[in-house]
């Protein structure tokens, strides 16, 4: 009787764990993505807010204006969830005055000389924004526009499809360009973005996300202590007005070579010309890999937290920019003041002032083509 009553509590004590176990299951959040308003451009237009979740409990905020990736929840060492993007609380901060936070840049990221290129003969004229160059895209470039959203579900994923028509002539750029970029959050802690484009003239096109990272958290110190790999033997150096000479050059043995993890501050003020030039790190690396494929392009993380992001890319280059302008003017989320370098882009691309540069990888896109581009930001923990 007594061996019977022992087994019997034992059996019930299993069967509590057991339903514990799946009430446990139960409350373990799923994918999920919920639409908000966030606010009202000064034009009157209005935006949306995405709230994308998966079931590890990882949190991506994405808003139609500019296509903004306003934040990115992802755990630390210890499973402590924090913001890993700079940005601001309100739409309203987003519209004034942004240097970039989480945009899709466009028509054409980074740089074009002087502001002008040739095209079939015809010479195109674009705004001087950035001292004598053309900068992202012009003065209301793809950053600053609202754009048609839709949810997408798929199986372990939850996404947010933005198109935007760039007409014909628009910032200065020849031919109407159509533009879709879809955010997808997966279950494996990745945030894929894929860009796609057509036109009807030829056109020249480059297009990028310009997310601020600082996996210790957003506002919360420089990243000067992240260690970086960046997946390329050689980089495009730049003259004093951060426009590349043309010229491919090995990182081998300069400041530039990140081909093994090294820490962002170690060589950041080195008395070398390219960084002078950059006021730190400001510069397109040539990745190293045999064509389009999506490869590894950099792997960045935090000893401190032990967050870890690494970055695939189907482009041929990636800005690494070590937020050398941003000089705590500024106020972001909750109030944080963002000083210089206190985040990190890396920004997938093909190289800065292509349009003028023959020798490098062609960003021209005619009427009978699909610009296509894909970029995955994983996050992990070490
Ligand atoms: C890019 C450029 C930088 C700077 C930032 C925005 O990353 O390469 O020089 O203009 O955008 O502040």
């Amino acid at each position: 009787m007594r061996f019977i009553c022992k087994y019997m509590t034992t059996l019930f004590f299993i069967l509590i764990i057991a339903l514990l176990a799946e009430c446990v299951k139960e409350i373990k959040p799923t994918m999920n993505i919920e639409e908000k308003v966030f606010g009202k451009t000064a034009d009157g237009i209005p935006a949306n807010l995405y709230i994308l979740t998966n079931s590890n409990g990882m949190e991506v905020k994405i808003t139609n204006y500019g296509g903004i990736v306003v934040s990115i929840s992802v755990p630390d060492k210890n499973g402590k969830f924090y913001d890993v993007v700079l940005g601001y609380d309100t739409l309203e901060e987003y519209t004034r005055d942004n240097p970039y936070f989480g945009c899709i840049v466009g028509r054409y990221a980074n740089r074009i000389a002087k502001g002008a290129f040739m095209l079939n003969g015809v010479e195109y004229t674009l705004a001087q924004n950035n001292n004598d160059n053309h900068l992202h895209g012009g003065i209301k470039g793809f950053d600053k526009v609202v754009w048609n959203a839709e949810i997408v579900r798929r199986d372990e994923e939850v996404g947010v499809k933005l198109t935007y028509l760039s007409v014909d002539g628009e910032e200065g750029y020849p031919g109407n360009l159509n533009v879709t970029v879809i955010y997808t959050l997966t279950d494996s802690d990745e945030l894929k973005i894929d860009y796609m484009a057509t036109t009807d003239r030829d056109t020249v096109v480059n297009l990028t996300n310009h997310s601020y990272f600082n996996l210790a958290g957003a506002g919360l110190g420089d990243v000067l202590g992240h260690e970086m790999m960046i997946n390329a033997d050689r980089f495009t150096p730049i003259n004093a007005n951060l426009i590349p000479t043309g010229e491919l050059r090995s990182v081998e043995g300069t400041p530039l070579d990140f081909t093994r993890p090294e820490t962002i501050g170690s060589r950041i003020d080195a008395d070398d010309e390219q960084i002078k030039f950059g006021g730190g790190y400001d510069h397109n690396w040539v990745l190293n890999k045999s064509g389009e494929e999506l490869s590894l392009a950099a792997r960045v993380s935090d000893p401190a937290t032990g967050r870890c992001m690494m970055v695939y890319t189907t482009e041929p280059g990636i800005q690494f920019y070590s937020g050398n302008f941003l000089d705590g003017s500024s106020r972001g989320k909750k109030g944080s003041v963002y000083h210089k370098r206190y985040a990190f882009c890396l920004e997938t691309q093909h190289f800065p002032d292509s349009p003028n540069k023959p020798e490098f990888p062609s960003v021209v896109l005619k009427p009978a083509e699909t610009y296509k581009q894909t970029t995955i930001y994983r996050f992990s923990v070490k």
